[in-house]
């Protein structure tokens, strides 16, 4: 679908639909001010689809007749047509989308056209079309999220014995395998394609019928209606339906949340890909280089990642902020919503495809990530633990470790290179064995506890998962 329509200042002579109570022409400034066409175009497909499910109801409850049902949809789907191949120039005085077809449906099949927004006013339609919206927007996002479980999952597989120093402060601190570094990933990704399916179920209520906030006079079907567009329940509440933007917000911060997670991994690609670290290389197609500096290879797309997570917070504040002050029922401010929405869905979306392809054909240096790990002192808590194991209290045990380190430190050696007998000096307990508990491999082997970084453990997470999402 395109990005972009054109909208044209001045029809011939547009005439507004509730132009019968006003004397004099609306201010050009207004005219512009007020109007959301440069935008909410995007719902054309979601209006049709409402109004066509609208106009069946209206002729199967008999407040239309079958023919006019007919003439009105058929002029919806060639106007559906009209609009998808860039045919139908849209007006900014007609204000929005739901106007603009509207119109275009009164010039096309002449009067009868009027007899579509029988029992229905913009506040309810509007609700209905963004609800469509979301729907797709969040069954899109689920997806892709999917895809990317299934990229970290695959890098977690291919990578299994690989390992790296685990850190906390940013300061190695005990040695890890990078598919459970990985898998970390994968757990947050699950719990935000949760919260989606959560937000889901609320956004998934049909607000049509709701009118401008009273409800109608006229014999409606609302089930009906929910029943053609796929809902699974109807609004209770006619002025709730036309004045929440709750199941926004909630989309917004689903999305936030999402970009949170990706902003970390973005974080870590960075450090990760410094010549300091050089745990991974990206690829050139995603990766830029710098107009004055040669050399360089920076990791912009990453970058973005952690960037683009800034604005998603903000469109939830901007929403959140929005709907504060209103009172019930339907506000023109409301309108605000969609810019943040749109924003949101389509950020999320282009920051989750980058991320997939380009974690797909990221290098993985196996030797650097080792090196790292094989830092002097980072299996100081597997001493630790090695003297508990003797029967000394881990608090005690803490304590001759950290002498240790010190004493090695002294000594310019790491805690696998110091010599036994100082260690007899620090404990008595310690004996040629220690050596066992200090290798990388003994540490991270041991971690065999439930959710630990044991490669048994990521053997069968692994094995898990690739059944779970294939
Ligand atoms: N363009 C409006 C919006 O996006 C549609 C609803 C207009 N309703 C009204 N009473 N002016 O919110």
């Amino acid at each position: 679908m395109a990005k972009k329509i054109k909208t044209t200042k001045k029809t011939k002579k547009a005439s507004k639909p509730w132009s019968g109570r006003f004397t004099e022409a609306t201010n050009e400034l207004v005219e512009e001010f007020t109007a959301s066409i440069p935008y909410d175009w995007r719902l054309y497909s979601y209006d049709i689809a409402g109004s066509i499910a609208h106009a069946t109801m209206l002729a199967k409850t008999g407040i239309i007749s079958q023919k006019e049902s007919r003439q009105i949809i058929s002029g919806l789907k060639d106007i559906h047509k009209e609009i998808a191949a860039g045919e139908l120039s849209l007006s900014l005085e007609l204000e929005d989308i739901h106007m603009n077809i509207e119109d275009r449906l009164i010039r096309k099949v002449g009067p009868v056209g009027g007899k579509l927004h029988t029992a229905r006013s913009r506040n309810d339609q509007v609700a209905l079309d963004l609800r469509m919206y979301l729907r797709d927007e969040i069954m899109e996002i689920s997806e892709l999220l999917k895809s990317f479980q299934r990229v970290i999952v695959g890098l977690a597989d291919r990578h299994q014995d690989v390992v790296m120093p685990g850190y906390t402060h940013l300061q190695r601190a005990q040695p890890v395998l990078f598919g459970h570094h990985l898998l970390a990933y994968y757990e947050m990704f699950e719990r935000d394609r949760q919260r989606l399916a959560d937000c889901f179920g609320r956004v998934n209520v049909m607000p049509l019928g709701a009118g401008a906030l009273a409800g109608t006079v006229l014999p409606i079907d609302r089930k009906f209606v929910a029943g053609l567009l796929g809902f699974s329940a109807v609004s209770e509440n006619s002025m709730d339906a036309v004045s929440d933007r709750d199941f926004a917000i909630e989309f917004i911060a689903a999305c936030s949340q999402i970009m949170v997670h990706l902003s970390r991994l973005s974080e870590e690609l960075v450090i990760w890909s410094t010549a300091e670290f050089g745990f991974i290389t990206l690829s050139d197609a995603f990766t830029t280089g710098s107009s004055i500096m040669p050399q360089k290879k920076n990791p912009d797309a990453a970058e973005l990642g952690r960037g683009k997570a800034g604005r998603v917070f903000g469109n939830l504040t901007a929403l959140l902020t929005i709907m504060k002050g209103l009172p019930l029922s339907y506000n023109r401010d409301m309108q605000e919503d969609k810019e943040p929405v749109f924003d949101t869905a389509d950020t999320v979306i282009s920051t989750l495809a980058v991320f997939i392809e380009m974690l797909k054909v990221m290098r993985v240096n196996r030797d650097a990530m080792r090196r790292a790990a094989e830092d002097g002192f980072i299996t100081a808590t597997d001493l630790a633990d090695y003297l508990v194991r003797k029967g000394l209290p881990f608090r005690r045990a803490h304590e001759v470790v950290g002498r240790a380190v010190l004493r090695a430190g002294e000594l310019k050696c790491g805690l696998m290179d110091m010599p036994l007998e100082e260690y007899r000096k620090l404990s008595s307990l310690i004996k040629e064995d220690v050596f066992d508990a200090l290798s990388v491999e003994a540490s991270v082997g041991r971690r065999t506890s439930y959710g630990g970084t044991a490669p048994a453990n990521l053997k069968k997470r692994l094995q898990q998962l690739k059944k779970l999402i294939g």
